[in-house]
């Protein structure tokens, strides 16, 4: 049976650094995002007794360290269901991979969803993100629909994500400015690893409980201001973890530091808008509905952003009769 599935990216507002399991990628706290509108992946799985080996075809060609995660996520899958046919995988991302804007969470959403359902499984969005969950640790958080929560949880059973709101709770938007294509050179998983070499890591873990209560009242409550304080403080909080570490982790480049400037300045000048940023250059900018109009064309004005990504909040994986082949 040939199965597709289409997962959304997410951001996270409160984020995930650090592993309290490395294997199953249990997090050491919990974290708050929301599904993206305008960045997903969309992968067709068919299993069949004429595969001789597992096929998987990524954007058109394969890459071998996502690679060898979707088979071993694949294998995951086969063993749930007591199989041991091979696969064909397609997979098509539409937005720059490896540039921080968490390609591997639409990817292993929609990889844990077609894989399942072709399989028949019939698992419940839970059980669902938390198979997402082991092949990254994100991924969880792109099955729920809207503005999600994941529990950190102590056991692979209870450290899943589920919805707080749905999407179309809020009317904000996620500019994302793409400041170049530049793939990372530390793979998220790598420098995740390292966290406890930074000695602001404990002090950062004291208050993430708190936070999150915080960022879910800001939601709640569509508090632009106080949300949008919390989600840029905790962003570069997490840098400040990363710059710390050892080695070193530092992700941004000359245009991510102007652009964090610059968001800054425009707020200064009435223009509210929040930035938020992962293991990568590329830059999320919340915005809300009125004021997105003006951010895009001020965004428009720089030539060295090389693309912008319009999202709304949106629905999680689901599944679609349009298969890749
Ligand atoms: O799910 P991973 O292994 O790609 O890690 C995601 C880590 C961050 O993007 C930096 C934070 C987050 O919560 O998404």
């Amino acid at each position: 049976m040939k199965i597709t599935a289409v997962a959304p990216s997410n951001i996270a507002f409160i984020k995930y650094w650090g592993k309290k399991d490395q294997s199953l990628r249990l997090p050491e706290n919990g974290s708050i995002s929301m599904c993206l509108s305008g960045m997903k992946t969309i992968t067709t799985v068919e299993f069949d007794k004429s595969y001789k080996i597992d096929q998987i075809i990524y954007n058109q060609h394969l890459e071998d360290n996502t690679l060898n995660r979707a088979v071993a996520h694949l294998e995951k899958i086969r063993n749930l269901a007591r199989v041991t046919t091979h696969a064909k995988v397609q997979t098509i991302t539409d937005f720059p991979s490896g540039t921080g804007l968490s390609s591997s969470a639409s990817g292993f959403a929609a990889l844990t969803l077609a894989c399942s359902g072709a399989l028949d499984l019939r698992l419940s969005e839970r059980e669902l993100s938390i198979i997402a969950r082991q092949g990254s640790g994100s991924a969880c958080r792109s099955i729920p629909d809207g503005f999600v929560e994941w529990l950190d949880g102590n056991t692979s059973q209870n450290s899943y994500a589920y919805s707080i709101f749905p999407s179309d709770y809020w009317d904000i938007y996620d500019i994302v400015a793409v400041v170049s294509l530049d793939r990372k050179e530390v793979p998220t998983t790598e420098g995740m690893s390292q966290v406890r070499k930074s000695k602001f890591f404990e002090k950062r873990l004291e208050g993430m409980k708190n936070k999150i209560i915080r960022c879910k009242k800001t939601i709640k409550d569509r508090d632009f201001t106080q949300f949008g304080e919390l989600i840029e403080s905790e962003a570069l909080e997490m840098h400040a973890v990363m710059l710390t570490q050892s080695p070193p982790l530092i992700y941004w480049t000359t245009g991510t530091l102007i652009l964090m400037r610059l968001v800054q300045m425009w707020r200064q000048n009435n223009l509210e808008c929040y930035f938020t940023l992962n293991t990568g250059q590329n830059i999320h900018i919340m915005v809300k509905s009125a004021e997105k109009d003006q951010l895009i064309s001020k965004l428009h004005d720089l030539e060295f952003i090389n693309r912008i990504i319009v999202n709304q909040p949106s629905w999680g994986a689901r599944l679609s009769d349009k298969h890749l082949f």
